[in-house]
């Protein structure tokens, strides 16, 4: 008799929810980081012929070996480092872990962070060790080192500058954990753009340094492409990994493309500096919200009943992340949109409170 899924499934992926993401036609969409700005006319026509010359009946070049070189070349990537490829950054944390998941071994992570962490550790079988953050959720070095020397992870995430409470660690506690790590330091970097602040520089100093990038945050999140930065000897074991073909040939087509006029999304990413200032000093302003310092391209804000909130902004048409649990009561996470967008957004704010 065939077994259904609870007898058959593994228990932790029986507990699991899937990703959830939150339907948003018609909406003011400020729920997922995304840079609001579309690419300008006579490049999306430029674009569209790139992408008719794309042989669609041949498989991808498996390594991606003309895009890393451009990336390298514009990500400013350190001499005798090399690149990995993935279908987003999730597809490469995804990989790291699962390249280091010897049984028991342990990934550690500043906690709250992003959830795909903790959701990699549980499929690959690592035992995943949050260390709590200081209340205003800076790094607390002192916790975490002490972690480290009790668990001695396998593999250390940290999201520089971290999603989603918009914090940028201090370097020196950065610093700190690396030169302790005797495991893998993944510097996650989706936000690098807004922050401007990288460890890629000085990866030849740590031996045992990833720096992971993605070019959701610049305006691609569309295409899928995230790459990490890291020695050789690494790069050789994530690559055995790897699906062979991870990273499609439009997506390898499209990067081409646009990573050769990457000063269009950098522009872009200046606008939304900008505006990020505003609109932090004015969601500061309101009434009944705190809004936490920010080097990224949201505000973590929070308010006296979260849930009643997104529900009022998201019958304003506003959407946004409801961040509210135990581990965040009363947060929501706001993506930094257009001038208008932040205009709609703060009017529907105001009203919802
Ligand atoms: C810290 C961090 N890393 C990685 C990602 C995933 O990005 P990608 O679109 O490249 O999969 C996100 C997305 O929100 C993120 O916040």
């Amino acid at each position: 008799m065939p077994l259904p899924p609870e007898e058959l499934v593994r228990p932790e992926i029986l507990a699991l929810e899937a990703y959830h993401v939150a339907d948003s036609a018609g909406m003011v969409k400020l729920d997922a980081m995304e840079n609001p700005y579309l690419l300008p006319e006579a490049l999306r026509r430029g674009l569209a012929a790139a992408l008719a010359r794309v042989e669609l009946n041949r498989y991808p070049d498996p390594g991606g070996a003309e895009l890393r070189e451009l990336l390298a070349r514009k990500m400013q990537v350190p001499a005798g480092m090399e690149l990995l490829l993935g279908n987003g950054s999730d597809d490469l944390i995804q990989v790291v872990t699962l390249t280091l998941a010897r049984p028991g071994a342990v990934m550690m992570y500043p906690a709250p962070t992003f959830v795909m962490y903790g959701m990699n550790a549980i499929l690959s079988g690592m035992r995943a060790v949050p260390v709590p953050t200081r209340a205003d959720f800076s790094l607390d070095r002192d916790a975490f080192l002490a972690a480290m020397a009790r668990d001695r992870p396998a593999l250390v995430f940290i999201a520089y500058p971290n999603n989603p409470t918009g914090v940028l660690y201090g370097e020196d506690d950065v610093l700190a954990i690396l030169r302790a790590a005797e495991g893998v330091v993944v510097l996650d970097e989706a936000y690098h753009v807004f922050a401007r602040k990288s460890f890629m520089p000085r990866l030849a100093e740590f031996p045992n340094l990833v720096v992971l990038r993605t070019v959701s945050k610049l305006g691609l999140a569309g295409i899928r492409l995230g790459y990490l930065a890291a020695a050789p000897r690494w790069v050789e074991q994530f690559n055995k990994v790897r699906q062979a073909y991870n990273v499609n040939v439009l997506t390898q087509a499209a990067a081409r493309f646009v990573l050769e006029r990457l000063e269009v999304l950098e522009a872009q990413a200046a606008r939304i500096r900008e505006d990020r200032a505003r609109l932090g000093a004015e969601l500061a302003a309101l009434p009944g919200v705190t809004v936490f310092p920010s080097e990224a391209n949201f505000f973590m804000i929070r308010v006296a009943d979260a849930d009643r909130t997104y529900e009022a902004l998201r019958r304003q048409g506003v959407l946004v992340r409801n961040l509210n649990g135990p581990a965040l009561p009363g947060c929501l996470r706001v993506t930094v949109g257009t001038p208008e967008e932040n205009r709609i957004l703060l009017t529907a704010l105001r009203e919802a409170l």
